[in-house]
């Protein structure tokens, strides 16, 4: 809509968590370095954590359009309402195994003998659970019981398990502790620097065919962190709803007051919970 005025292609700041737009802070490209080393060294489990917003989905889809040749790989995106047959459904369907009932036992016997053949042929395969958060306690034991599937010296399925900080306090319940003993690699994605926010904007302008310095002035970056704690979500917003005001108005680049205007009606999306806090300002305990 307002694109072609800010000299954009297409849409800078959509909230989808499109990997073509993704920049690589560190703490991104540390979880994202976990992600394949998990999956291409076979570890077993990998458990990326983040606040609401931060960029693990994002980095999860970056995974999946790069995975090598050979690996299958299961997704389930949507765990709300799952219990432990559905999800063992999911992963079964993905895999396109057939199974002669729909009951535990027949999945776990057509998931291992697919796991094997796939193993002596030399093929990987990973099962991702996003928003792992909103499993059951039982539907995670079924994750870990996948995760028992393996031989003397492979494991047969890796499991990357990617989640709110709930996740956590999840899995250190101890009725879960054995598979929170199982877990190889793990990484929290922190929100963005506040030096990391214009670096972040001008990727995301340059991948959309813009320039940073004609759409937003300087000291533009310092209200966006202000206003998002440098959550990446919050700064898609942001930017999304001070360009299209800006173009209403057809103002190019958008004043700072516009921007401040804006970052007003977005105070309620702020992660205040204490926990994120002290995690963000290294206090003892995080
Ligand atoms: N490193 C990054 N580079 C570019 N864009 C990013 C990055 N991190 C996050 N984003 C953008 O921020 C938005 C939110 O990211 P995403 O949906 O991946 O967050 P999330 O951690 O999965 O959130 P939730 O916990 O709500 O599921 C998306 O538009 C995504 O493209
Ligand atoms: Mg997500």
């Amino acid at each position: 809509m307002y694109e072609s005025f800010f000299g954009l292609r297409e849409p800078a700041f959509s909230l989808t968590p499109s990997p073509r737009f993704l920049w690589l802070s560190e703490t991104h490209e540390e979880g994202l370095a976990s992600l394949y080393y998990g999956v291409e060294a076979r570890r077993g489990f990998v458990l990326l954590t983040g606040e609401v917003g931060a960029g693990k989905t994002t980095l999860l889809r970056a995974v999946i359009d790069d995975l090598p040749a050979g690996t299958s790989v299961a997704v389930v995106f949507n765990t709300a309402g799952l219990d432990s047959l559905d999800l063992l459904e999911l992963v079964a369907r993905d895999l396109q195994i057939q199974v002669p009932a729909r009951n535990k036992a027949s999945y776990i016997i057509a998931i291992n003998e697919l796991l094997l053949r796939r193993l002596e042929t030399g093929q990987n395969t990973v099962l991702i659970i996003d928003e792992a958060q909103n499993l059951s306690p039982s539907a995670l034991e079924e994750v870990r019981l996948l995760s028992n599937l393996e031989t003397a010296s492979d494991k047969l399925l890796q499991i990357v398990l990617t989640g709110q900080p709930e996740l956590r306090d999840l899995l250190a319940r101890p009725d879960l502790r054995a598979l929170r003993q199982r877990i190889a690699i793990e990484h929290h994605v922190d929100f963005l620097q506040p030096e990391q926010i214009q670096p972040y904007l001008a990727h995301r302008i340059e991948i959309a065919g813009g320039r940073y310095d004609a759409i937003f002035p300087y000291g533009a970056d310092q209200l966006f962190y202000s206003a998002s704690l440098g959550c990446p979500r919050l700064v898609n917003q942001l930017a999304d709803r001070s360009l299209l005001a800006a173009y209403s108005r057809q103002l190019r680049p958008i004043p700072l007051a516009l921007i401040e205007q804006k970052a007003k009606g977005m105070q309620d999306m702020l992660p205040l919970d204490s926990s994120f806090m002290r995690r963000n300002s290294g206090e003892p305990g995080s």
